[in-house]
């Protein structure tokens, strides 16, 4: 017979049980307006507490950060600081309404306008927009600009975008939603972008390329420089992607080194809650000559500061924006969480940031090397990609570590990302995870390349220790059943 935790709430469900008692009506009863009544519902019976349980049940079942290592590359899963939830649960800011007049939301917008110049000031960039909802709708605006500027400038040919071939999904994606055509660049053996391959479509259809770095292979790019130089002499733009900028805070701003437009995803380097799909904020910062084109409004200082008076804040729409892709000020709440955050941090906090992380991949990687093989074998970033493709364990693959590592409580890495490598398990640890946390995963990971070769069962069944066991992954995202 199923225990209360093992039934669902239907299964629990005792006809005439209620959570609730109403306090006996003083007006006559009515019938409802005909239409109105959607019929019976078939909705659990239950009492108050089987609900408590229920719902406290589920969310045990829930992985996060706050209860867990978490190192799912390319995410930048670090703690999120419960300063920064104080600070978004205030009155002050929680309960404004967008549409007040502008001078009773001055606070409100002063945080924006200063969010704005702090990431301009990490990016080495003139201006910023903080509206995009994500990195890649970000993605999106940033490579509209790029249009919008050749569009300009008369160069209406350059069509051609390019795209290493290490690159996220989304890049591609932003690319063809602009009405480019995307051409994939090849990565060379170090890990960085080949020059020679790059150099075939350095021509006069050329509009841009489209660079992570540090890449997905958590590799810095040796050859950043001679890229956006070979692309801008072409007459090309270069879009950064920032999604991995929680290395390179405070050390290298990306204008240095011939990024005109990047993003950031402030829900991973600036750590607001995020997983589960939302919601996020990237923001879209350029450098001068494409300012005009950011996503509206931005906040700006509309009259100046007097000895008497503070400045006056105001929302702007640059002079030939791209329009605006949210609504209201974008996710407002996410942008404040990140402002606080970097007030928290501080500005040369800001380094110790993209150091600790990277020295916390390089620990792991070091400590793995010798169980897993190591495509790219060199100092890497804030995150590094292992193959998991044993000769003498070859019935397993990326999937099954993945999965095992389940059964022993940890969220799986990211894996099958970057394409290039094809039993990818992509480990980012980030900088807010101890030692001692880092030294237990590094066992964990160590055993399961053990068992691949002794017990290879053990991974091929896992996970056992988990409510639920392997599942049809397409039929579960493409036929959900969500009554637990
Ligand atoms: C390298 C890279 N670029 C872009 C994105 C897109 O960011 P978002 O998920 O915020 O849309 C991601 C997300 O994982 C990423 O890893």
């Amino acid at each position: 017979m199923k225990t209360n935790s093992e039934k669902t709430i239907f299964e629990m469900s005792v006809p005439g049980r209620k959570g609730f008692r109403c306090a006996p009506s003083d007006v006559p009863a009515a019938d409802l307006p005909e239409g109105l009544a959607r019929g019976a519902l078939p909705l659990p019976e239950l009492s108050e507490l089987d609900v408590v349980r229920h719902y406290t049940r589920l969310s045990r079942l829930n992985y996060s950060v706050d209860g867990g290592f978490y190192p799912l590359g390319s995410c930048t899963m670090k703690y999120n600081p419960k300063a920064c939830e104080k600070a978004a649960a205030m009155t002050g800011l929680s309960a404004l309404h967008p549409l007040q007049p502008i001078e009773t939301v001055q606070g409100a917008l002063l945080i924006l306008h200063e969010t704005q110049t702090i990431l301009c000031e990490l990016g080495g960039m003139a201006a910023g927009s903080l509206t995009p909802a994500a990195g890649a709708q970000a993605e999106f605006c940033g490579v509209k600009m790029i249009a919008a500027y050749l569009r300009d400038q008369g160069q209406t040919q350059r069509k051609v975008m390019l795209i290493p071939d290490s690159a996220h999904g989304t890049n591609p994606a932003s690319s063809v939603m602009c009405g480019f055509a995307c051409k994939p660049v090849k990565t060379n053996a170090r890990g960085n972008v080949d020059l020679e391959d790059l150099a075939r479509y350095c021509g006069d259809e050329l509009a841009g390329i489209m660079i992570t770095n540090p890449n997905t292979l958590g590799l810095f790019d040796e050859n950043i420089l001679d890229v956006t130089r070979m692309v801008h002499e072409a007459g090309g733009l270069v879009y950064g992607d920032g999604a991995n900028m929680n290395a390179l805070l405070g050390i290298v701003k990306p204008a240095a080194l011939g990024i005109d437009v990047m993003h950031y995803n402030l829900h991973k380097t600036f750590s607001t809650p995020h997983g589960g799909g939302g919601p996020g904020a990237g923001a879209v910062c350029c450098v001068e000559k494409l300012a005009d084109y950011l996503p509206g409004p931005v906040a700006a200082v509309i009259e100046e500061m007097t000895d008497e008076e503070p400045p006056v804040y105001g929302l702007v729409e640059p002079k030939k924006s791209i329009g605006m892709v949210r609504a209201f000020w974008g996710h407002f709440a996410i942008i404040l969480r990140a402002y606080v955050y970097c007030m928290m941090v501080g500005k040369n906090g800001m380094r110790e940031i993209g150091e600790t992380a990277t020295l916390n991949a390089n620990y792991l990687m070091a400590a793995l090397k010798d169980v897993y093989p190591l495509p790219y074998d060199r100092v890497c970033m804030h995150e590094f990609v292992l193959d998991a493709k044993w000769k003498d364990a070859p019935g397993i693959r990326a999937f099954d570590v993945a999965k095992r590592m389940m059964d022993y409580g940890l969220h799986p890495p990211t894996y099958y990302f970057p394409l290039i490598v094809h039993e990818a398990l992509m480990i980012e640890p980030t900088e807010t995870e101890s030692k001692d946390v880092l030294d237990a995963f590094i066992n964990v990971m160590r055993s399961i390349a053990e068992e691949a070769k002794t017990n290879p069962e053990l991974l091929t069944n896992a996970p056992v220790e988990t409510p639920f066991g392997r599942l049809d992954e397409v039929k579960a995202a493409k036929d959900l059943k969500v009554a637990v």
